[in-house]
């Protein structure tokens, strides 16, 4: 990139050399399906694991929290239908704000055309939810407040901990959009009382088109994309090893 002087790593940033350097085995040499029983699948699923086991450390997450998928925008998707499919019998109301990723924003309008109710929070001048607007949105049949961590236009950051204490005061599921937060804030999700979170590689030094979500163990979570059993039942689809490969935390 010589001569180039890149000031907007918020869209995105380049591929760090030593993390392509992980990659690029992974897209002739060992190409397995993950999912083969031969030697070759297995390298890979160990690959996989590796990865997870990073992601998970990152976020003080278990392994088995973490399901990779195509980037954030498939991961705020996966959540928030995900969590209105599987608990619409509990009720049909999530909370979001106005100020969200149009992957979280057109999800919840997605879901107003299916009957499911939205209410979208105001921000104050410096860009931060109203905790007492929030705590006067909860209704008896909200089932999902949707955050961002930090804004991808603004760079405001949401208090996360907040929120996550009413959700569960509550009873709400909690999830946030930390797309932009991963790689630059420190995220501890069980201190922070975080139930669903959504990251993209390409924000922190990865590959573009592929993320993951944080899935709390306890979470009534249903799938959206029919297909096979790949990430334990959650996401179909063949897995993107090199991608996953090149998914690690850093900076
Ligand atoms: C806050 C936020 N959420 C979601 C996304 C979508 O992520 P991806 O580009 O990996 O689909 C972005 C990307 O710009 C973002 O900034």
């Amino acid at each position: 990139m010589e001569g180039i002087r890149y000031f907007d790593h918020a869209a995105t940033t380049a591929v760090k050399e030593e993390v392509l350097k992980e990659m690029l085995p992974y897209f002739s040499e060992s190409y397995g399906n993950a999912s083969s029983l031969y030697s070759l699948g297995r390298k890979n699923k160990r690959a996989i694991e590796n990865s997870r086991q990073r992601v998970a450390h990152a976020l003080d997450a278990n392994a088995k929290e973490i399901y990779f998928t195509s980037g954030g925008s498939e991961s705020d998707n996966l959540a928030i239908k995900g969590i209105a499919y599987a608990n619409k019998s509990k009720g049909r109301h999530i909370i979001t704000s106005k100020i969200e990723h149009p992957a979280v924003l057109n999800s919840c309008r997605s879901l107003e055309k299916e009957g499911f109710i939205v209410t979208y929070l105001n921000v104050d001048k410096n860009g931060i939810i109203l905790l007492n607007e929030l705590e006067q949105a909860i209704r008896n049949d909200t089932i999902l407040i949707s955050i961002m961590f930090a804004n991808n236009e603004i760079g405001t950051i949401q208090p996360i901990k907040e929120i996550s204490q009413i959700a569960k005061k509550h009873n709400i599921y909690f999830h946030t959009d930390a797309v932009q937060a991963v790689g630059n804030l420190k995220i501890n999700v069980k201190e922070l009382g975080i139930d669903l979170l959504s990251l993209s590689a390409h924000k922190f030094y990865g590959p573009k088109g592929v993320g993951a979500i944080y899935i709390k163990e306890t979470v009534n979570f249903q799938r959206i994309q029919d297909g096979g059993h790949q990430e334990k039942n959650k996401r179909a689809g063949t897995e993107n090893v090199p991608g996953i490969v090149g998914l690690r935390k850093g900076n």
